[in-house]
């Protein structure tokens, strides 16, 4: 851990009696590829399409977190979606057309936080892509209040050229990147990382 979105669940430092908010995470454009239709198959597992035999290529990336208000509370039963290009920096999306795909990648994938607010996703790492560093696509939809659109970065991937970081306020990308590493008990190469989303 000791990822910078990462927030750990630990009652929420207080100087002189005054809570401390967390740090609201940043939002970012959606972009263009937020699925016009979506898969038969959105469960929370993009690697593996439901009735297809071959899994997807690329690096299993697994990752979890918390969806949590300003002041740490957990956000249960908010609904988050992830999209995320395949291995080959395609979307799953009419304006993404083109070869190569990967047509075993689910592209989209949506589950809602448990009562702690948590969630966790199996996907693959994404790639670079036309001028873009790799990032996933998140929307996280509480049971009330007003939904956030943002994009995960990995930490240490180089950035530089970015168009959305650079129309991004100045230490967006720290807020937005989350570290991986390796992950036992699972496929050989598989990464995790952990990352938190903070409402408010
Ligand atoms: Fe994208």
């Amino acid at each position: 851990m000791g990822a910078l979105g990462a927030l750990p669940f630990l009652p929420i430092a207080s100087v002189r009696g005054q809570a401390t908010a967390l740090i609201p995470t940043p939002s970012q454009t959606e972009g263009p590829f937020y699925p016009r239709t979506f898969p038969a198959d959105r469960d929370a597992d993009l690697t593996q399409i439901a009735g297809r035999a071959a899994r997807a290529k690329g690096t299993p990336l697994y990752v979890a977190g918390r969806a949590l208000t300003r002041d740490g509370r957990p956000l249960a039963g908010a609904t988050i979606e992830l999209w995320q290009c395949d291995v080959y920096g395609r979307y799953h999306h009419a304006g993404d057309e083109g070869a190569p795909r990967d047509d075993n990648f689910q592209g989209y994938g949506v589950l809602t936080t448990s009562a702690e607010g948590h969630y966790a996703f199996k996907t693959i790492r994404p790639v670079p892509y036309s001028g873009r560093p790799a990032h996933l696509h998140i929307r996280v939809r509480p049971a009330n209040g007003p939904a956030l659109t943002t994009q995960i970065y990995i930490a240490g991937d180089p950035v530089g050229g970015d168009p959305v970081l650079a129309a991004s306020p100045k230490g967006t990308l720290a807020l937005l990147s989350m570290p991986l590493g390796p992950v036992s008990g699972k496929e050989p190469d598989a990464l995790e990382g952990t990352f938190d989303f903070v409402l408010g």
